[in-house]
Order: structure tokens, then C-alpha cells, then sequence
């Protein structure tokens, strides 16, 4: 590949600039209503910089790139997909000027992105923050950014759970870490008419939801289905993944113990049909956001499937390669499992010797969503509400520590 200067004075490869524009097409495809200021700054930025570990070819995919990773062989960091990235960075709506903090710095590949949407037309005013709980992946993030060109952003060590306030008030404050709650001092950080975006749990189902301000609540303007690694550390929330044995896990959104699964599993079950038709994407951001935000008990399995092995998950809702997953219900008794639609609908099955009446629980949640127009992340409105507010009576309300959130979905258009 031929090197040349590139118009800020980088050099670059045509590989790579080909790589990019390739890229940006895709995203183009891939993102409604991408707008042409986050699709150059895409283009702009040389995402190869920040995964000095991947060949250039990999930095230009549309994938998520580990690059930390903790003892037990978990990501700890990553840089994000680049469709949502530029998902969040429509929702985040960055204005030229605009002062804006980064929650999770990672490769610092996002701050850079949001540095270039920020001074864009020569703005000297916008300014990017960029915070980390991790010094190593800090100290990487800031090297990164200077190598990219990109020497002004400030990369700063520390819990994203407090914000930053030594350079606060903020325009628009993003997370691209999962949490489990809005941080109050979020809120307190953030200026009149600002908008904070972040992958916020809602009950296992993980959307990135943009909020504003509205009197002493927040309301969400838009929602997206995603699926980022958690905030660690003391604002980190409730939920567990408890491995069952070598291919079996069980997500419990809520914590709390956990009842011998297998020994359930292991019984005869019990079969319902819905009546419900309808394919894995219904139970993404449909069904499955339906059980998260409006039960108690909501959990769900994931398999790693083997040829070698006959399958827990008899008929998956969800496949993804070789894991097989399902969302559920359970309590101390028993467990209920989502199964694919097999012309007779979505099915249940349930084990254990309440697997009867939470399998019967879990096909009423299948059918009140589908008697109320299938409702998905597009109609979800949330109201992040102090905890003593009133809400209305029989309306689904997510508890949390300071705040809680009512959940309501818009009528179908
Ligand atoms: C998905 S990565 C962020 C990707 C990044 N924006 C990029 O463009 O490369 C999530 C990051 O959040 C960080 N993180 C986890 N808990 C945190 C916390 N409490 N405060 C700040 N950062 C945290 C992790 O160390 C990790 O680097």
C-alpha cells in the first residue's frame, strides 16, 4: 500500500482510507437516517489508531473489538461496533461548541469521534472529557488520541458513576459502559437543555435510551436495543450470570439466589402454546423488554450447544452461532422458558413443580403484548422519577436506589 499525507497531515495508507470509506458505506446502510456530520466524522477518524492489536482490515469491520480483558478471561474493555456507535452518536446529537463527557474512554476511538463532531467548523469552545476506571486502559486511550491527532481531549481516571465536575456544566453527556441506574451526579453535571445518552438496564434488557430534562424528572426521547459491558465498580447494579456447569448459564437480572436449575430441568416438562406467532427479533426488544420491565422474576439461559451433549434448551427462541438462549421466568420452585414459534405459536416450556403456573404467567406476558400492537424499544417512553413521586395506579414502575423508572409504551402509530 502507497503512503501519502492526508489532508489534516497524517499519513495514511490507501488501504486504510479505502477500508474507511467502505465502512462509512455500510454504516450509511446499516443506521436510519445517518447524518452526514456523524458519517464524516467516521470517515475522518483513523479507527486502526485506537486497536493497535487488530489488523487493519479487523479496525475497519463493523464488529466490536475486545482489547482487555480480566483474569478470568472476561472484556473488561472494548471498541464498540461502529453501527452502535453511530446509533448513540445520532441520539447524542453533538452540536458544534458542545462540552461533552465520555463515560468509558476505552480506546478513546468514541472521544475522538465526538471531538471532531464538537469542533467542527473550527469551534473553539468544544471540548471532550473522557473518563475511565481502569489507569492502564487511561494511559492508552490518552496515547491513542494524541497519535490520531487528537491531543485535546482529556482523558481522566476515575468512577463514571461521579461524572466529572472539575469540568462540568456538560452540553451532553454520554456512557458507553451498561448501567444500571442514571447517576445523580449526571444530572447535577449536565446544563439546562442538555441530553445524556447511556445503555441503561431495564430488567436484563439492555437500551440506550437519550434523556432530558423535564421539571425534576427525565424523559426518554429515544431508545435503541444494545448490549454494552457493565459500569464497574459501587454504582454497579444487582444483576449476575451464574455458569449452571460448563455449557449452561443463567442471567438474573435482579440478583438474588439461585434454585437448583438443573435438577428442574432434568424433570419431565410441561408444554403451553401461545397462540402467538412470531420470530426471535419479537422477543428482543418486544416480549423480551415486556418481561424485563414488568417481572419480578424474569430471567433467562444461555447454552453454549455441542453436537456431543443433548440440549437443555429443547427448541431455542434465540441462536446465535452455538449458544442457544430463551428469557423465562423463575422462583425457588421452578422455571419457565420461551420457546420458538413452531406453527402454533411461541411455546413454554416448564420445569420444576411450579413450572405449570410460570409457564402459564409467561404465556399471558406473550399474549397482553401481542393484544397491545407488539410494542417494542421504538414506542417505550421512560420517566426517570425521584423515588418518592407519584405514579399511576397499576402502571410498571423499575425501583432503583435514587431514583425509580416508570416504564409506558406509545400508542402503536
Ligand atoms: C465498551 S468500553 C468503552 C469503549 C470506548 N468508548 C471506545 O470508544 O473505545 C467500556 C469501558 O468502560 C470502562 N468502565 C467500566 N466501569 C467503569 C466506571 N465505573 N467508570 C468509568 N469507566 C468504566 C471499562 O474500563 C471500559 O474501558
Amino acid at each position: 500500500v502507497t503512503c501519502f499525507t492526508g489532508k489534516n497531515g497524517r499519513m495514511a495508507t490507501l488501504g486504510e482510507e479505502t477500508l474507511r470509506a467502505t465502512l462509512v458505506d455500510l454504516l450509511r446502510d446499516r443506521v436510519p437516517h445517518a447524518s452526514a456530520e456523524v458519517l464524516a466524522a467516521f470517515r475522518f477518524v483513523p479507527r486502526h489508531l485506537f486497536v493497535p492489536a487488530a489488523t487493519v482490515a479487523e479496525a475497519y469491520a463493523d464488529e466490536a473489538i475486545v482489547t482487555r480483558r480480566d483474569a478470568d478471561d472476561l472484556p473488561t474493555s472494548s471498541s464498540s461496533q461502529p453501527t452502535i456507535m453511530a446509533l448513540m452518536l445520532e441520539q447524542l446529537g453533538i452540536q458544534p461548541g458542545d462540552r461533552v463527557l465520555e463515560i468509558g474512554a476505552g480506546t478513546g476511538y468514541n472521544a475522538a469521534l465526538m471531538a471532531y463532531l464538537a469542533g467542527r467548523g473550527g469551534s473553539p469552545a468544544g471540548r471532550v472529557v473522557t473518563l475511565d476506571i481502569d489507569p492502564e486502559t487511561v494511559a492508552a486511550a490518552a496515547g491513542h488520541l494524541v497519535k490520531a491527532g487528537f491531543p485535546e481531549v482529556e482523558v481522566v481516571c476515575g468512577d463514571g458513576a461521579d461524572g466529572h465536575p472539575e469540568a462540568a456544566p456538560y452540553d451532553r453527556i454520554i456512557a458507553t459502559v451498561g448501567v444500571w441506574e442514571i447517576p445523580q451526579a449526571w444530572a447535577r453535571q449536565l446544563a439546562p437543555g442538555g441530553r445524556i445518552v447511556a445503555p441503561l438496564d431495564l430488567g436484563g434488557v439492555q437500551l440506550s435510551v437519550a434523556l432530558e430534562r423535564q421539571g425534576d424528572t427525565w424523559r426518554s426521547v429515544s431508545a435503541v436495543p444494545c448490549g454494552f459491558m457493565r459500569l464497574r465498580g459501587p454504582a454497579a447494579g444487582p444483576e449476575r450470570t451464574v455458569s449452571l456447569d460448563s455449557r449452561l448459564k443463567l442471567a438474573l437480572p435482579r440478583g438474588g439466589s439461585v434454585p437448583d436449575v438443573l435438577t428442574f430441568l432434568g424433570g419431565e416438562p410441561v408444554r403451553r402454546a401461545s397462540g402467538v406467532s412470531g420470530g426471535p427479533l419479537d422477543v428482543f426488544g418486544g416480549i423480551g423488554l415486556r418481561i424485563a420491565t414488568g417481572e419480578a422474576r424474569a430471567c433467562a439461559l444461555w447454552e453454549k450447544v455441542s453436537d456431543a451433549e443433548e440440549p437443555y434448551l429443547a427448541e431455542p427462541v434465540i441462536r446465535f452461532g452455538d449458544m442457544a438462549g430463551a428469557p423465562g421466568l423463575l422462583d425457588d420452585d421452578g422455571i419457565a422458558v420461551l420457546t420458538g414459534d413452531d406453527g402454533d405459536g411461541f411455546g413454554v416450556f416448564g420445569h420444576g413443580s411450579s413450572g405449570g403456573r410460570l409457564a402459564d404467567d409467561l404465556v399471558r406476558h406473550v399474549q397482553t403484548w401481542d393484544a397491545a400492537g407488539r410494542p417494542d424499544a421504538d414506542r417505550l417512553v421512560l420517566t426517570v422519577l425521584p423515588l418518592d413521586a407519584e405514579t399511576p395506579t397499576g402502571a410498571t414502575v423499575m425501583p432503583k436506589r435514587h431514583t425509580k423508572i416508570l416504564v409506558e409504551f406509545a400508542p402503536a402509530p
